[in-house]
This record gives C-alpha cells, structure tokens and sequence, in this order.
C-alpha cells in the first residue's frame, strides 16, 4: 500500500531529508587520500547527535553503522573501516536519517583523487540518471517512466543498472511502497501522485548487472569486479511536479 503524505508531512519531511544532505555535504568535503571512512561514520554521527535526530541504518536488520560506505566494486551497503582512501577510488556515502518521525534517505558517489576516466563517467552517468529519473516524477506518469529513463541513458552509456536492489518510497517507515526499480518500460506499473515520496537510487555498474552478497551478510559486490555507483534523492510527488527534498538548505 501506497502511503501519500499530506503538504505539510512533506514539509517535515524536508527536514529529515536537509538533514541527510547537509550531513553528506560534509562528509563529501573531507572524502581525499588518506582518510578512512571509519573517520566519515564518525563525523555523521557526531552531526546527527548535533541534530537530535537519529541515524536511519544504526541497527536496521542489525546493520552495524550510521554510514553505508561502499567502495569501488562495493555496490551498496558497505560498512566502515579504518583503510584508508587512496587516489583512483570510487566511494559512495549513503546515509539515512529519522527526525520528527520522518525519515529521509540519499546516496552521493565520490571520486578519490586523480581516478581513471571510466571512473569519472560512470559516476557522472549515474548522477545524470538520477536526474532524468526524478524529471519523470511527475503525476499523471508511471512509475516505470522513471525505470525508464534511468535505464535507457544507462545504458545507452554502455553501463548496466542492477537488477537485485531498487529504490523505495519512504515516509514514516525507511522503506515503504512502491519498489523503484532502475529498469522498466514506459507508461507501466502505477500512476504516480502527489503526495507520493521516493527515494529513487540507481545503482550502476561498469560491467556486467550481476552482484553478490559478501560473508559479512552486507555488503554487495559485483561479481566480476568492475566499480559501481549510486546516487539517491528522496522527492516528493507534488501537483507541480517533483521535488527532491534531500537538498541542502532543507533541514
Ligand atoms: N539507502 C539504502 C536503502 O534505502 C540503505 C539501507 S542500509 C540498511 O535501502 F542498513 F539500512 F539496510
Ligand atoms: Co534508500
């Protein structure tokens, strides 16, 4: 079941989400050789505590850290460590938080000092993705216009998007219906609208779509080892089209 938000939940839950962006804006502008995401999960904590909101990942289905941290082939749920960051990375953040019984969910993907050119444009690819996805939440459309659209750039780019993992609606539960899945046809699965909240997040892969699930029970790899990245907005369905709430300046 589909939960629509009213006008002014959806002011509260620009808050959650100013948060989780204003928190990845930080953590994005300490992200260079040498430091270690065990020192990223440790400043998201500190300014979600700063906040007095609560981080959304800390103990969902037992997950250990406030901060997914997934690197290189990592492509989702990667968990902190004390290695450090070199040159040539990719990393992705995604960060969830609960505030005022909102939750709110991104995802950014950052390159790592002097990284390879396919690097460079599979995270470039994927962010555009995003984008063209969101340009589609509009209501009157469906939601695999936004699977569409991601997929097609995609893969029109020569990537692929993963088939196991798909984006979510959210609101007072991290996940809600919809699923949001990154591949679909146009004009298919339900009619979008307002007051409908989604946290779209593609998540690509250089080469082929098949990942795994690593012995640790988390953290999800490629199978044949090329990068991935991801990039997630959590964006409310209004009458005048969508808006994406995980921007800096919400909170
Ligand atoms: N953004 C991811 C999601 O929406 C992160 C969840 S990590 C988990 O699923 F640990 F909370 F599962
Ligand atoms: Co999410």
């Amino acid at each position: 079941m589909i939960i629509l938000k009213s006008p002014r939940e959806i002011e509260r839950m620009k808050v959650s989400c100013g948060m989780a962006a204003e928190i990845l804006s930080l953590l994005s502008r300490l992200v260079e050789p040498g430091v270690t995401t065990s020192d990223l999960e440790s400043l998201a904590v500190a300014e979600t505590g700063k906040r007095k909101a609560k981080a959304a990942f800390k103990g969902y289905n037992n997950y250990p850290s406030s901060l997914c941290c997934s690197l290189n082939e990592q492509v989702v749920h990667g968990m902190p460590t004390k290695v450090p960051l070199k040159s040539g990375d990719i990393i992705s953040l995604d960060f969830g938080i609960l505030f005022d019984d909102f939750y709110g969910d991104a995802a950014i993907t950052i390159p790592v000092g002097d990284v390879s050119i396919a690097g460079r444009e599979l995270v470039r690819v994927t962010e555009e993705s995003l984008q063209l996805g969101i340009a589609q939440a509009l209501p009157g459309a469906r939601l695999g216009d936004i699977s569409h659209a991601i997929q097609s750039h995609v893969e029109n780019s020569g990537f692929s998007v993963v088939r196991d993992f798909v984006g979510h609606g959210i609101g007072k539960k991290l996940h809600e219906d919809p699923q949001i899945p990154n591949y679909g046809r146009p004009g298919s699965g339900v009619r979008l609208k307002p007051g409908m909240v989604l946290a779209i997040e593609p998540m690509i892969n250089q080469k082929s779509f098949d990942v795994k699930v690593l012995e640790d029970g988390w953290t999800v790899v490629t199978c044949d080892g090329g990068l991935s990245a991801h990039f997630e907005h959590t964006v409310a369905i209004t009458h005048s089209g969508p808006e994406i709430l995980t921007r800096i300046g919400n909170a």
